[in-house]
């Protein structure tokens, strides 16, 4: 399998080198703007091979989109991230410009490419990637509820004070501080449903600190974190590779599920070869069922920017 990762900042290089030590790719070609700044990337990587043991050729490249041809799933990761204070909205401005050339080229060189689109805001730039490239909607997948499941763990687990294995919890809805929807009543551990173990008030308070968990990090770093976003990528395209189908939230392209169309927003999806093989339709509550439909006011208000 051929990856391509644009962006070789801070996430971009965290998900190349996940992809590497994981050791299921044959190649990760990694592009950036910057001059040599992704060819410095790819070979400072390539010196840990003999190291972490691993067989992947990673590779550098300067804009040049020739050396991505025949990938078979690409990551965008190109674009700003938020600096404290700042909302994910905020980068459109940029982003929706660097998203929009960068999916074109990719598709130009790999026509039948699967997408994972990061940048933020990201279900806008998944939007928009689907829109400006015409690929079908399962080739086109946003990451952002993979990375708050996994904020959602950590935070049960804490709350727990048990290992994350011994969690299990899903985040819904669009990535943003006040538009995701972590499903506390489906979360559990070890099948024993989580209000066992933890009052309503406290389950409240994990929701509220997963919902912040990107903007806390931020707080800390002085820029948005990187190694959690990296792993979640690396295991969606893992999921690919593999054809596990294995089952993450993602931001999908709707079409009449959960009673929205035309709008890419985190619902469950299995991952497979295919990239979106099945999108999941579960159950939710009436309080869910609001929070999912204004979460999605709120992506298609920021989808409206787009045009502006
Ligand atoms: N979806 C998520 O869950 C999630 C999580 C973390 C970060 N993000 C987003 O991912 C993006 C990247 O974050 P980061 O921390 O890696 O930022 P970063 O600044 O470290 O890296 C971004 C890289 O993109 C490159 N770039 C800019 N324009 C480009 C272009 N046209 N072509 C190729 N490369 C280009 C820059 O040179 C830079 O190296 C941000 O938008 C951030 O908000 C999303």
């Amino acid at each position: 399998m051929k990856v391509t990762v644009v962006g070789a900042g801070a996430v971009g290089a965290s998900c190349a080198e996940y992809i590497a030590i994981k050791n299921f790719a044959s190649e990760v070609v990694i592009v950036d703007i910057k001059e040599n700044f992704a060819e410095g990337k790819a070979m400072d990587l390539m010196q840990t091979s003999s190291l972490l043991g691993f067989d992947t050729n990673i590779v550098g490249s300067t804009n040049d989109y020739t050396k991505t041809e025949g990938s078979d799933v690409a990551v965008i990761t190109s674009g700003i991230p938020r600096k404290p204070g700042m909302t994910r909205e905020e980068l459109i401005g940029i982003n929706a410009g660097i998203v929009k050339t960068v999916s074109e080229n990719l598709v130009k060189h790999s026509p039948d490419i699967i997408i994972i689109v990061v940048s933020n805001p990201m279900d806008t730039m998944t939007y928009l990637a689907h829109k400006v490239t015409g690929l079908p909607k399962n080739r086109i997948i946003g990451m952002g509820g993979a990375l708050d499941s996994a904020r959602f763990k950590y935070r049960l687990a804490e709350a727990l004070a048990c290992p994350q294995s011994d969690v299990s919890g899903m985040v819904i809805g669009g990535h943003s501080d006040t538009g995701m929807i972590p499903l506390t009543g489906l979360a559990t551990r070890n099948s024993v449903r989580i209000s066992e173990f933890l009052s309503a008030e406290k389950l409240e308070e994990v929701a509220k600190a997963t919902m912040v968990g990107g903007a806390t990090l931020t707080g800390m770093l002085g820029t948005s974190a990187w190694y959690a976003p990296g792993a979640a990528v690396s295991a969606m395209v893992h999921a690919i590779a593999t054809d596990s189908k294995k089952m993450f939230p993602c931001s999908a392209f709707l079409d009449g599920e959960y009673g929205l169309s035309d709008i890419t927003i985190g619902v469950p999806c299995i991952i497979g070869k295919n990239g979106i093989e099945k999108i999941v339709e579960i159950e939710l509550t009436e309080a869910e069922q609001a929070k999912l439909k204004e979460s999605a006011a709120a992506v298609s208000k920021t989808n409206a920017l787009l045009d502006a």
